[in-house]
C-alpha cells in the first residue's frame, strides 16, 4: 500500500494525483477554481469552492487509480488566506488570494519598520505575503474566528488539526528566519498578537489521519506549492534553481541550511523542514503569467495557452512589454505598477502583442535569475522549469534566448504534487532520504540559447528601462 494522493491546491486550480512507490503517476484529476478580480486590486476566492476542489479531484484520482492509498500530501498557495470558525471550519470571510494588493495600506502604515522586518523575516514589506492580508481582513471583513493560510483551514477540514508548515509560515512576514518560529513582537506589529496561531510542523511529518478520501490514511507532505516544485526537481544542493511558469511564475534557488539574505531585493524563505533539518532558499517572482495569458483570452486576441505558439510573431517589430498586471515583485516591490505595452504603431498585429507578453515574462525572470546569481555568489548556468507554461515552446525559447542559459524542462506535468508526495512519502518512512523519495529524472526538452549574447544583453537593457518606467509610475 505505497501509492500517495498528492493534493496541489493552486490559485487556478486543484490538481489531485496518485503516485505509484517508483513516482509514476497512476491518476490525475482536476478542478478549475475561478479567483474573482475587483476593482482596487482585490482577488478573492471562495473557500467553498477551494474545499470542494480538494475533496472532488481527490476523490476522483483515488476512484480512478483503483488502489488503496498510503497518506495524502497537500500543497497550497502560500500566502492566501481566510478566517475561519474553529469549532465548525465554516468560512467567515473569502480567501483573499495572494495576488490581492488592497493589503497595501497596512505596509505603509508600518514603514519605519520595514529594515526589521526584512531582517528577522528574510522577506519585503510587501502586501503579497500572508500577515498584511490577514491584518486587512480583520480590519475590513471580520474579527471573528481565527484568520490563517488556506492549508490549516483545508488540513482541519481533512484532519481536525490546527497546523501549517514552516514553509508557509515563513511567507508571512510574522515568522522568524532563524528560529523558524512565530514571532509575537511581529505578530503585534500587525496587531495579530491576539490570533490563535497553528503549530508549525515539518514537512516530511504526520500530521493527523483523514478518511475525507476513503479509508483512514495518514496525511503529510504540508508545503508551499513553489516548494514543492524546488523538491520535485531535485534542487536539493545549494545553488540549484527552478522556476515555475503557472498562474504566476516563480523562480527559487536553494541556499542551503543558512538563511543568507538576499542583498539584491530577492526574498528568503524556508525551502522546506525535512529530515529534522531545515533549508532555505531565495525567491523572486512574476506574478501574472498563465494570469496575463488569461488576460489575453479575456480579450479576445487567444482562445487558449496552447494557442500562443500558432499565432505568437516571430519578431515583435519592437513591442514590448512589462507583464505588471498585479503590481512588480522583486526587486522593484511596486504594487501598484501596471502593466505597460510601449513600441506600438499602426502595423502592431496581435502576434507581435504575444511575442511582447511572452518577451516580457522571460526576461523579468531573467532579472530574477541575474539577482539570484547576485545572491548565490555565481551565476546560474541552466535553469530547471516546470508548469503548464513550459508547453509555450515561443515562451522557452525567449527564456534561452534572453537569460543565454539553457532551460531544462521537466518531464512532468505534476512537479509540485510530486515534490509533496515525496515528502509524504519520507513521513511514512523515516529511513527514506528525500534524494531516494525524488528518484532520478532526465528533461524531456533542453532549450538552448539561440539569440547572441550582445541581442540579449541589448533587450535586457531596453526591456530594464520600460520596467524600471512602470516602477517608477508605481510609487
Ligand atoms: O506565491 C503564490 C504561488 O505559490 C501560487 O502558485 O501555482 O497557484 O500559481 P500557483
Amino acid at each position: 500500500m505505497t501509492a500517495i494522493l498528492a493534493i496541489d491546491q493552486g490559485t487556478s486550480g486543484t490538481k489531485a494525483i496518485v503516485v505509484d512507490a517508483d513516482g509514476g503517476t497512476v491518476a490525475i484529476a482536476e478542478e478549475t477554481v475561478r479567483p474573482t478580480y475587483l476593482p482596487g486590486g482585490g482577488v478573492e476566492q471562495n473557500p467553498h469552492e477551494l474545499l470542494d476542489s480538494v475533496l472532488t479531484a481527490g476523490r476522483r484520482a483515488v476512484n480512478m487509480a483503483g488502489r488503496p492509498i498510503a497518506a495524502v500530501a497537500l500543497a497550497n498557495q502560500g500566502e492566501t488566506v481566510l478566517a475561519w470558525d474553529p469549532a465548525t471550519g465554516t468560512p467567515l470571510s473569502p480567501a483573499i488570494v495572494w495576488q490581492d494588493r488592497r493589503a497595501e495600506s497596512i505596509c505603509t502604515e508600518l514603514a519605519e519598520h520595514s529594515a526589521a522586518i526584512a531582517e528577522r523575516t528574510g522577506l519585503v514589506l510587501d502586501p503579497y505575503f500572508s500577515a498584511p492580508k490577514m491584518a486587512w481582513l480583520r480590519r475590513h471583513l471580520t474579527r471573528e474566528g481565527v484568520v490563517t493560510t488556506t492549508d490549516t483551514w483545508l488540513v482541519h477540514h481533512l484532519t481536525g488539526e490546527f497546523v501549517t508548515d514552516a514553509s508557509t509560515a515563513g511567507r508571512s512576514l510574522i515568522f522568524d528566519l532563524d528560529s523558524a518560529a512565530w514571532d509575537g513582537e511581529l505578530a503585534d506589529w500587525f496587531e495579530l498578537g491576539a490570533e490563535r496561531m497553528p503549530r508549525i510542523v515539518a514537512s516530511d511529518e504526520i500530521v493527523g489521519t483523514t478518511r475525507a478520501f476513503g479509508q483512514e490514511v495518514p496525511v503529510a507532505g504540508l508545503i508551499v506549492d513553489q516548494q514543492a516544485a524546488l523538491v520535485a526537481e531535485a534542487c536539493l544542493e545549494q545553488g540549484t534553481a527552478k522556476c515555475t511558469y503557472g498562474t504566476g511564475a516563480f523562480l527559487l534557488a536553494n541556499t542551503g541550511p543558512e538563511p543568507v539574505r538576499s542583498s539584491a531585493g530577492l526574498t528568503t524563505s524556508v525551502a522546506w523542514q525535512a529530515d529534522g533539518q531545515t533549508l532555505y532558499c531565495v525567491d523572486g517572482q512574476v506574478y501574472t503569467v498563465a494570469s496575463a495569458v488569461r488576460w489575453l483570452q479575456d480579450l479576445g486576441l487567444v482562445q487558449s495557452a496552447t494557442e500562443l505558439d500558432q499565432l505568437v510573431a516571430a519578431d515583435s517589430e519592437g513591442v514590448l512589454c512589462v507583464p505588471a498586471f498585479a503590481g512588480l515583485a522583486a526587486p522593484w516591490w511596486t504594487p501598484n505598477a501596471t502593466a505597460s505595452f510601449t513600441g506600438m504603431t499602426l502595423a502592431t498585429r496581435r502576434e507581435h502583442l504575444i511575442l511582447a507578453l511572452l518577451q516580457g515574462i522571460a526576461a523579468q525572470v531573467t532579472e530574477l535569475a541575474a539577482l539570484v546569481g547576485h545572491d548565490l555568489g555565481r551565476p546560474l548556468t541552466r535553469l530547471r522549469a516546470d508548469g503548464g507554461l513550459t508547453n509555450s515552446a515561443a515562451l522557452m525559447q525567449a527564456q534561452a534566448d534572453i537569460a543565454q542559459i539553457p532551460i531544462d524542462i521537466y518531464p512532468s506535468a505534476h512537479a509540485t504534487p510530486l515534490g509533496a508526495a515525496a515528502l509524504a512519502r519520507c513521513a511514512l518512512d523515516p529511513t527514506l532520504s528525500l534524494r531516494e523519495a525524488i528518484g532520478d529524472w532526465e528533461p524531456n526538452t533542453v532549450y538552448e540559447p539561440r539569440w547572441s549574447a550582445d541581442r540579449a544583453q541589448e533587450f535586457r537593457i531596453t526591456w530594464a528601462q520600460a520596467a524600471t518606467a512602470c516602477a517608477a509610475k508605481g510609487d
